[in-house]
């Protein structure tokens, strides 16, 4: 079995994968598109990181593959439609992405109430000359707030729990409405939409990005929000609408947003630099050395599962 890896990193969570097959991995960088492009073809399955494209052009080339294990819960850089009708199964890592992801959320949704990225920004800039008097660096407090999830998948759950804990109330849109037994478990409510939109005093996503998905978030859609609202986006950044998201923190349309994610190449739009009423993160959802290591051995449990049979394989798509 010959398996090819499009990035060097987390070696310690691969090691039953390099012990077993034949694998092929760059030396401290990641393989570029065209590198792989040429030798895609000898290799049985692929190992690629979040960001790396796996698109029509790449599957035409790769005539012996069976498998494409993704380094992520996301997989929206795989055209998964496309490999099902060459029959190639797609897997993921959703568990270690869990915990950390809806862990950033609450955190970033902390951060943005109480301004502390904000607060620390200017001490630092303003040295001595900062005002720290009592009603200069107001917040918002997060408990009897509410809290709207777009998305309630297992990260989204698991954002609802950790916010129940700091005392808000929870409401939620999803594709599928959960069954109402689960809904009690969680002390949430099914709510359309434009309710999600109009009522939240935060609001957090938490879906896949798809086609259908694309821009869900838009300059409609921010206009219907509270002017008080915070918007959170831990999950893909084309969601939402970034210049019309600029437009809205710019004018007061919504209080305030946190960016894990952006829609152009990773990088925010540069105006959202000269924001104070946003804090923006490099894609750190799953930055733990806990939960990349984990996300490395379920890439390698996926792979070995799938050859072996021996095993729990996180298909995201199988014939
Ligand atoms: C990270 O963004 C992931 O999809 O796991």
């Amino acid at each position: 079995m010959k398996v090819l890896m499009t990035y060097d990193m987390y070696r310690e969570g691969f090691i039953e994968l390099f012990d077993r097959y034949d694998v092929t991995h760059p030396e401290g960088r990641d393989f570029s598109f065209e590198e792989v492009m040429k030798i895609i073809p000898m290799y049985d399955v692929l190992c690629p990181m979040f960001n790396f494209p796996v698109n029509r052009e790449l599957i035409d080339q790769a005539p012996k593959l069976r498998l494409i294990a993704n380094y992520a819960v996301g997989y929206n850089n795989i055209d998964v439609e496309y490999a099902l009708e060459k029959g190639i199964a797609v897997a993921n890592t959703p568990d270690p992405v869990i915990a950390p992801t809806a862990n950033l959320a609450l955190g970033l949704m902390i951060d943005t109430a109480r301004r502390i990225t904000e607060c620390d920004r200017k001490l630092r800039i303003q040295r001595g000359s900062m005002k720290t008097g009592i009603l200069e660096n107001m917040g918002v407090s997060i408990a009897g707030q509410t809290l709207g999830i777009l998305g309630m998948g297992r990260i989204g759950k698991a954002l609802c729990k950790r916010a129940r804990a700091c005392g808000m109330e929870i409401i939620y849109h999803n594709r599928r409405q959960l069954d109402r037994e689960e809904e009690t478990k969680l002390n949430v409510a099914y709510v359309s939409f434009d309710d999600l939109l109009k009522e939240a005093d935060f609001l957090s996503i938490n879906a896949p990005y798809s086609p259908q998905t694309y821009h869900i978030i838009d300059e409609k859609a921010l206009k219907s929000m509270k002017s008080s609202a915070i918007l959170i986006n831990t999950a893909r950044g084309a969601l939402v609408d970034e210049y019309a998201l600029l437009n809205a923190l710019k004018n007061k349309d919504i209080k305030g947003a946190a960016l894990d994610v952006f829609e152009f190449n990773d990088f925010p739009v540069p105006e959202l630099f000269e924001l104070e009423n946003v804090v923006l993160t490099p894609h750190i959802g799953t930055q733990t050395e806990k939960a990349r290591l984990e996300m490395a051995k379920t890439v390698s449990d996926n792979v070995i599962g799938f050859i072996e049979n021996d095993r729990k394989v996180f298909f995201v798509a199988n014939r």
